[in-house]
């Protein structure tokens, strides 16, 4: 009788355990002052939407292109959400402060940095970008994420208090044609967020890196190889949600491109990999 009533406890604990660990995941972006940047297009403007109207989260949409935010906002505020427009370019750093501090002054102290934004090759290889388009992707994807990152985490460091979510790719873990400085700067962002994990981890503001596969947006829309297991963008705002509210510290999709093809990949030595890429790839890009 009374180990009947011991498995009962137990079972009732387990069961109140596994309830919390459900719903604090489900709540997890619940009245979070949600900052996201590049909210105006694809990955960005779902995970916004998505957050705002189906997880309750307070979001600041940070792009270049205000009428576009504007509208993104508009469209969340119509179904219940919350949010607001900030105008920030990655490629203006003196710009960060003021970009800031309009964010809190409505929303108060960001929680939550998803650090979205980037640009590409434009699909071209390394010899064919201008020095200005290769500064552009640098500046956007590497120097100016990385300056605001740095505002923002000392903001975070005050309270002791948040979650830095960065965007990177799978493209950032080998070397790819066309994707030469792209590549180049989420190989980067990985890496620092897997530095500032080590720094931080005795406190309590949490790193997630993220490295999408290929996802349905504007920016890959030019792309001429084939797209493998493409996904909506919608999906990755979804899945990116999820494994934030986890807290994870790296999720990469769709899992078979992350766990099956990226494994294999990272496997594969240069002698094979080289000359293999260069055989399947090379009639999209060698005149390109
Ligand atoms: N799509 C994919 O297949 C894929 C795969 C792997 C990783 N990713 C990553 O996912 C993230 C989102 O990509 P996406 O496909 O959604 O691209 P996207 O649709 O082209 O959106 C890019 C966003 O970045 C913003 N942006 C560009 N330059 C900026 C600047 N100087 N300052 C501020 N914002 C700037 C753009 O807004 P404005 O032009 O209005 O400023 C736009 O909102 C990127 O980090 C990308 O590397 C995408």
């Amino acid at each position: 009788m009374f180990r009947l009533a011991l498995v009962g406890i137990l079972f009732i604990c387990c069961i109140f355990l596994l309830y919390s660990w459900l719903t604090s995941r489900q709540d997890y972006f619940r009245r979070k002052h949600v900052f996201i940047t590049g909210a105006s297009s694809g990955i960005g403007k779902a995970l916004a939407i998505y957050l705002a109207t189906k997880k309750g989260a307070r979001v600041s949409l940070a792009a270049r292109s205000v009428d576009k935010l504007e509208h993104i906002c508009r469209n969340i505020k119509d179904q219940g959400g919350s949010a607001q427009v900030i105008q920030l370019d990655l490629c203006d750093s003196s710009s960060f402060p003021k970009a800031l501090a309009e964010s809190m002054k409505s929303f108060g102290s960001i929680d939550i940095l998803i650090a979205n934004a980037a640009v590409n090759n434009e699909g071209l290889c390394f010899s064919r970008l201008s020095l200005e388009q290769i500064d552009k992707v640098i500046e956007t994807n590497l120097k100016g994420t990385l300056y605001f990152l740095h505002l923002v985490l000392t903001e975070m460091l005050k309270e002791n208090s948040g979650h830095i979510v960065g965007i990177s790719s799978l493209a950032g873990y080998r070397g790819l044609p066309m994707g030469s400085v792209y590549g180049a700067t989420k190989a980067a962002l990985s890496n620092l967020l897997e530095s500032l994990r080590i720094e931080l981890y005795d406190t309590n503001i949490h790193i997630t890196t993220i490295h999408p596969g290929f996802v349905d947006t504007p920016a890959i829309q030019g792309m001429k190889h084939p797209k493998l297991f493409l996904c909506s963008a919608e999906t990755a705002a979804k899945k990116i949600a999820n494994a934030v509210s986890q807290k994870k510290y790296s999720y990469g999709f769709p899992w078979i491109m992350e766990h099956i093809v990226m494994r294999v990949v990272l496997c594969i030595p240069q002698t094979i990999f080289v000359p293999l890429l260069y055989f399947l790839t090379k009639r999209h890009w060698i005149h390109g």
